[in-house]
């Protein structure tokens, strides 16, 4: 068995953990990332598409801004369309705000490339990867690579791998309290060469089911249309996919929709969900490890990126003032933020998604909801806000 030391073992090659070595990288504190994907098919992942403001803070403050500041769109608001009303939430002028629409693809790529010219050490595709006693005070993370079982023995785990990873499954179940909200369909999304239908953003809830328009560049675009479970890719020809489309957005925006061959297409379910305490032992969950929204609200990589910046100065309290106070409120200032989150990625959902199991009285609620964002600019306001990003509580 080979034997490797670090101060910080992150489990997880995704935003979160690519980001949270960065920022220790910058203030000396050395990690190693362990990842059971190879670069190729994490690089290939097309995932989130809106960064909050603070989000945009962060990154340029770990110094990884610069493509995004030079491909990215800065965007003032977006659209809600309900049964063909259309609404702009006007987010700049409600809050003074603007988000910034860029690939998690891009962002990932440029924070894997500048990690390994850092010289930090990525192993990607290791297998059976394992955070081993966390209670204790030399933590490891065992994994094996090539036939050869590999330890690497650091201060503190980081588990930054995602819903399905290992690092969640290592606090025992009598600790670990879960939330869950399973949704009961998928989105399906499709990414295409074509400029976006619209210079904004999209929201359309629809009696057929909810659609999105959103874009990665000024030259390609992203929709989603929400579909059932039990759907697969093949289901769904690219014909299929922007008649259905069309229906759903209406005939103004259909009108000006620029179709073409999808050069990627895939079904995510939806899902709510946390897991309390985030912390055990010297084990700390980030992302989507310890917690998911559904991706109507455009949070979870936020939600991601809170989290380390918030682990990132707990561990700069420890290692440059030998201050634990907030290490040990980690979990506590993560979940406040969170379950808020929460609440708007669900109510985003609830409110624009056709639910199989929804009555004529819900159905009407949600055109309540609608009709009280038109209405009131407090809610339209409230609603801006969310979308921005809450403030970061530390
Ligand atoms: P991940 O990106 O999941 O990374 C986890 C990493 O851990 C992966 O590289 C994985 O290979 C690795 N891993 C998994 N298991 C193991 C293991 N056992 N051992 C070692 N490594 C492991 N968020 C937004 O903020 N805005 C949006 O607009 C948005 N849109 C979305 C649209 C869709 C269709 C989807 C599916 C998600 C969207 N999200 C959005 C959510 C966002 O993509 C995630 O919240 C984000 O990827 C979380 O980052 P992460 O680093 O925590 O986890
Ligand atoms: C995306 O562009 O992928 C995207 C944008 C907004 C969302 C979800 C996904 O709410």
């Amino acid at each position: 068995m080979k034997l490797k030391k670090t101060q910080v073992c992150i489990v997880g090659s995704g935003p979160s953990g690519l980001l949270l070595s960065q920022l220790l990288h910058n203030a000396g504190i050395s990690s190693i990332i362990v990842d059971r994907q190879s670069r190729e098919r994490i690089q290939a992942r097309v995932r989130a598409g809106v960064l909050e403001w603070g989000s945009v803070d962060a990154l340029d403050e770990a110094g990884v801004g610069r493509r995004m500041h030079r491909d990215g769109l800065p965007h003032d608001g977006f659209d809600l369309i309900f049964d063909d009303d259309l609404h702009r939430i006007d987010v700049k002028a409600l809050t003074g705000k603007q988000v910034m629409v860029y690939g998690q693809t891009e962002l990932t790529i440029e924070l894997i490339a500048r990690r390994l010219e850092q010289g930090c050490e990525i192993i990607f595709s290791a297998q059976d990867v394992q955070p081993i006693d966390v209670e204790s005070d030399r933590p490891k993370v065992r994994y094996t690579k090539i036939g050869e079982m590999v330890e690497i023995e650091c201060d503190y785990v980081a588990g930054c791998d995602g819903f399905h990873g290992a690092a969640r499954q290592a606090i025992p179940s009598r600790v670990l309290k879960t939330f869950e909200r399973i949704y009961p369909f998928g989105w399906l999304g499709v990414l295409v060469e074509q400029p976006p239908v619209s210079d904004e953003l999209i929201y359309a809830s629809h009696e057929r089911g909810f659609a999105l328009c959103s874009m990665r560049s000024q030259t390609r675009s992203r929709y989603y249309v929400q579909c059932p479970l039990s759907d697969t890719v093949e289901d769904w020809s690219d014909q299929r996919f922007w008649d259905e489309l069309a229906l759903r957005v209406g005939a103004d925006v259909a009108g000006k929709l620029r179709t073409g061959d999808s050069i990627e297409k895939s079904i995510a379910p939806l899902r709510s969900f946390v897991a309390e305490p985030m912390r055990y032992g010297n084990l700390f969950l980030a992302g989507d490890a310890a917690h998911i929204v559904p991706p109507t609200g455009a949070k979870g990589l936020n939600l991601a990126i809170s989290d380390i910046r918030i682990l990132w100065r707990a561990l700069i309290e420890h290692y440059k003032k030998a201050n634990d106070t907030w290490l040990d409120r980690y979990s506590e200032i993560c979940l406040k933020r969170v379950w808020k989150v929460e609440r708007f990625s669900w109510f985003m959902s609830t409110m624009l998604h056709q639910f199989p199991e929804f009555s004529g009285f819900e159905k009407r609620m949600q055109r309540a909801e609608f009709d009280h964002i038109v209405g009131s600019e407090t809610a339209s306001r409230s609603l801006a806000e969310n979308y921005v990003g809450l403030p970061l509580e530390m």
